[in-house]
């Protein structure tokens, strides 16, 4: 049953997929009004901010667009249940982690959040609703959201004898990085559309088409479209192990990394693209779906596919082991008595992101072998850092600092663990004088100037070279 056009979006979670990604549709489509609603009420406290450097999440170019668009077209809140009801099309885009415990454990997503967002669409929707998914998800979960909306279809229609629910799904699959959300939204690849009924694959394509070349939107079914993003990123995680496993054939070898880098790059089949080497991938999304993947294929019997895809993950982790021992190898094989600086806690540059960084576990590695740390992060906060490391936490054994020379103060050696570009262009000389001899840095983003540190006296340990 058709109601007549709102022009009026809900989108359903205000995280780093739904801020940034509803902050942009509002930006170039003015005529829609846009509704971004949460559970977490502080979250949407800092969404309406008035400071804008107070904004959840730090993505480049994201407090412009807000300043702009917010209470004009574009709204932060909890009133979940009004905003679905006045919506033509929702937006899911609840977060979707990894089951802790039962079937599935490990690999599965955890769909609750999902779930529950499909029952209050089911109980709060007028009329046709068009409900997009937006958060990554397993394949076949469209089949979950139509069977619990379908449901409803009947029970309103019959039982309560109200103007009758109906529903369309559609899979829109985020492909935004974090960091570079904004521009990625601005300049998408593509725009990727799943769906079963054109009118509603065609709504949703009218509005991207207002910024994207139409050239850009494909359009699928629902299955291919939820498949296609699984297998975007584990395609994208499988090159970064890839190169990570030859950056330590270079250790050995003789080899420089960046140079095998560059040269394999140069080939136009493989591309320069995602490349760069370091202490393995985090971020919320390439080990869940790449388990995700896993868990499908073990699900239909595929194990050498499973086995096939797992070994990104397991190479991924091995890597972050590897700069471990390596760290306490050059450090005379002991962190008992040594203060360590652990520079960066994002998951890569130009975030506040920390879920899945490699800084948490290559920390704990160095925790549980007796050192102390000191954290700095130019975007990632004190109590951020400390959640994850409750386990870990005696007397001062942990500390975060608000500049990198105070976090230096009195260690043993510096470890890079996200890019910041800051980092380069730190006052070497100053950190090196305040720190314990030998001072060691260990370059794990190949991010620094080997030679300028070494000509101030610092010993280092560059990831996949020997020099
Ligand atoms: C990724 C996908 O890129 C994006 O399309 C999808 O929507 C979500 O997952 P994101 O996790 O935000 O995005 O960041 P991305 O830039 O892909 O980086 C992921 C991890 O790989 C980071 O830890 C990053 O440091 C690392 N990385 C990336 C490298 O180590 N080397 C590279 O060359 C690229
Ligand atoms: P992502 O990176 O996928 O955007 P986040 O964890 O950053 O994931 O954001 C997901 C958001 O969804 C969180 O802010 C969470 O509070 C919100 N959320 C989860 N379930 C619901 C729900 N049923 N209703 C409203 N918001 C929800």
């Amino acid at each position: 049953m058709e109601k007549k056009l709102n022009k009026n979006i809900c989108c359903i979670g205000a995280g780093y997929v739904g801020g940034p990604t509803m902050s942009v549709i509002a930006f170039n489509c003015p005529d829609w009004q846009i509704n971004v609603v949460d559970i977490n009420a502080d979250r949407i406290r800092s969404w309406n901010s008035k400071d804008l450097t107070k904004l959840p999440i730090f993505e480049p170019g994201l407090d412009k667009i807000v300043k702009k668009c917010r209470d004009v077209n574009l709204f932060f809140s909890t009133k979940i249940e009004e905003n679905i009801a006045k919506a033509d099309i929702i937006f899911l885009s609840v977060n979707t982690p990894t089951k802790k415990r039962g079937i599935g454990a490990g690999y599965a997503s955890d769909l609750k959040w999902i779930e529950s967002s499909a029952r209050q669409i089911a109980k709060f929707s007028e009329g046709h609703t068009i409900v997009v998914e937006k958060s990554t998800l397993p394949v076949k979960t469209a089949e979950t959201i139509k069977t619990i909306l379908h449901s409803f279809e009947q029970d309103d229609f019959i039982s309560l004898g109200k103007k009758k629910k109906t529903f369309s799904i559609v899979s829109n699959p985020e492909f935004l990085a974090e960091g570079t959300a904004i521009n990625d939204l601005l300049n998408p690849d593509r725009v990727l559309i799943g769906g079963e009924d054109e009118h509603s694959i065609k709504l949703v394509a009218d509005i991207y088409k207002t910024w994207v070349s139409p050239k850009k939107i494909i359009s699928t079914n629902l299955w291919s479209s939820e498949l296609s993003k699984l297998v975007a990123n584990a395609f994208l995680a499988q090159r970064l192990s890839s190169i990570n496993s030859i950056s330590a054939l270079c250790e050995f070898t003789g080899a420089n990394i960046n140079e095998v880098s560059g040269a394999i790059g140069a080939d136009t089949r493989i591309g320069q693209k995602f490349l760069k080497p370091g202490p393995g991938f985090g971020g919320s999304c390439f080990k869940k779906d790449i388990l995700n993947l896993v868990y499908l294929c073990r699900f239909y019997g595929l194990n050498e596919v499973a086995d096939y895809w797992e070994q990104v993950v397991n190479i991924n982790l091995w890597q972050q082991n590897r700069i471990s021992s390596l760290i306490i190898k050059n450090l005379f094989g002991t962190l008992s008595n040594k203060s360590l600086a652990i520079y960066g806690f994002a998951f890569k540059a130009n975030t506040n992101d920390t879920r899945e960084s490699p800084s948490i576990n290559i920390s704990k590695n160095l925790l549980q072998e007796g050192a102390k740390l000191t954290f700095f992060d130019p975007k990632v906060n004190e109590t951020q850092i400390l959640n994850e490391f409750n386990e870990f936490l005696y007397e001062g054994n942990i500390k975060v600092k608000d500049t990198a020379l105070d976090a230096a103060k009195g260690t043993d050696a510096i470890i890079v663990l996200t890019e910041w570009e800051e980092f380069k262009y730190l006052d070497w000389h100053s950190i090196f004088k305040i720190m314990r001899k030998p001072a060691w840095v260990f370059d794990s983003r190949i991010c620094l100037d080997q030679k300028h540190l070494k000509n101030i006296g610092f010993k280092v340990w560059t990831l996949g070279t020997t020099d």
